[in-house]
């Protein structure tokens, strides 16, 4: 047994990170860390054989933890991560890494200097559905990516801290990053708010990825109908993961439009594929486990996780550039290189 494990923040989020911390981690999980007496008590109840307390500072002196999990409302993750990297700990930060780009390119760089392991919960990286879309997209069986489209909405969860597109859209954007193999060159978004003053309930996001790739993305808390849908538009096919879908999740689609030679006037002909509808078999395995097992297995082995600072930090970028083009009324606005 190697070193020890220590989770903070055990409010909306956390049990289910813990859940599967107590699984995976067994005895090494040490120590739980909440500022609330409430979810320190509940956390108590459900696993007394973890040290559950408001001290992070001894935690963070405690030799035996190599790992913290930081599962806090998003203003602190930054803060969190930077104590917890200094100590020299390996880290885990829920999603989105920082609520600044100069922040999550900070925290990449130190995990990078100080060779310790930094993760981000980008958790659909780690959903059966969203690797195969990938699989199908990198095999060239969809042809060319021709454009996606994305919609995450429900009634509720509300925040006021931070407007939907900063709550929700980081699954979005990773997803679009994970399946285009690449980050957008720029941004442009549109968004109301109706609940309070202060931050966006409804958002609308236009990203362009390198080949001219569009990617829309809409996310609201204010909405009738829960939808988790993300559709990839191939030459050849197209792709449906609609995780609210118990008949299957993924569907791949042959269908498309081919363009057929200009008639006599010199008018383009399409011919239409409506062919047959795909349903594969995913595994049964549940996306937060297999990315907890990979943060472990990082820490342990030293390898380097499929989603890093450096991920979370370009996909903070795309976060940032949303909410300028948000305040300039839709503006375009580029995103450089995140290093
Ligand atoms: N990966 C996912 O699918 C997913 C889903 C939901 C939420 N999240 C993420 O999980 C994180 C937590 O979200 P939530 O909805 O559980 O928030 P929450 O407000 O319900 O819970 C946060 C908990 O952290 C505690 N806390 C706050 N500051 C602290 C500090 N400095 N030290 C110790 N404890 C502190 C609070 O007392 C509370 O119990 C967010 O980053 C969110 O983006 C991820």
């Amino acid at each position: 047994m190697t070193g020890g494990f220590a989770q903070i923040g055990f409010g909306y989020w956390g049990p289910n990170l813990a859940r599967n911390l107590g699984t995976l981690a067994g005895p090494r999980w040490r120590y739980l860390v909440d500022l609330s007496p409430e979810r320190r008590e509940k956390a108590a109840s459900l696993y007394p054989q973890v040290n559950v307390t408001d001290d992070l500072d001894a935690v963070l002196a405690d030799d035996q933890v190599s790992a913290v999990i930081v599962a806090t409302p998003a203003a602190s993750h930054a803060p969190l991560a930077r104590r917890a990297l200094a100590a020299g700990k390996h880290v885990f930060v829920e999603k989105p890494l920082a609520l600044s780009t100069e922040d999550a390119v900070e925290l990449a760089r130190t995990a990078d200097e100080k060779g310790v392991t930094l993760m981000v919960g980008h958790t659909f990286e780690f959903n059966p559905a969203v690797r195969a879309m990938k699989e199908y997209i990198d095999s060239g069986e969809i042809g060319e990516v021709l454009y996606l489209h994305s919609q995450r909405l429900n009634l509720g969860r509300i925040q006021s801290d931070i407007n939907a597109f900063w709550s929700i859209g980081p699954h979005d954007v990773s997803i679009a990053n994970y399946l285009l193999g690449s980050s957008p060159q720029w941004v442009s978004a549109r968004g109301a708010r109706y609940l309070n003053d202060t931050v966006d309930d409804v958002m609308f996001v236009t990203a362009s990825y390198p080949g001219g790739v569009l990617v829309h993305m809409h996310v609201s808390w204010l909405d009738p109908s829960k939808t988790r849908r993300t559709t990839v538009v191939g030459s050849k096919k197209m792709l449906v993961y609609d995780d609210m879908d118990q008949d299957g999740r993924l569907k791949i689609f042959d269908k498309g439009a081919d363009r057929l030679d200009p008639d006599a006037y010199g008018a383009y002909q399409y011919r239409l594929r409506d062919g047959a509808m795909h349903v594969p078999s995913l595994p049964m395995v549940e996306p937060l486990s297999t990315e907890l097992r990979h943060f472990i297995e990082c820490v342990d082995t030293g390898r380097r996780p499929d989603v890093d600072g450096w991920n979370g930090a370009r996909t903070v970028a795309v976060l940032e550039a949303v909410d300028r083009s948000l305040h300039a009324d839709g503006a375009r606005i580029d995103i450089g290189t995140v290093q």
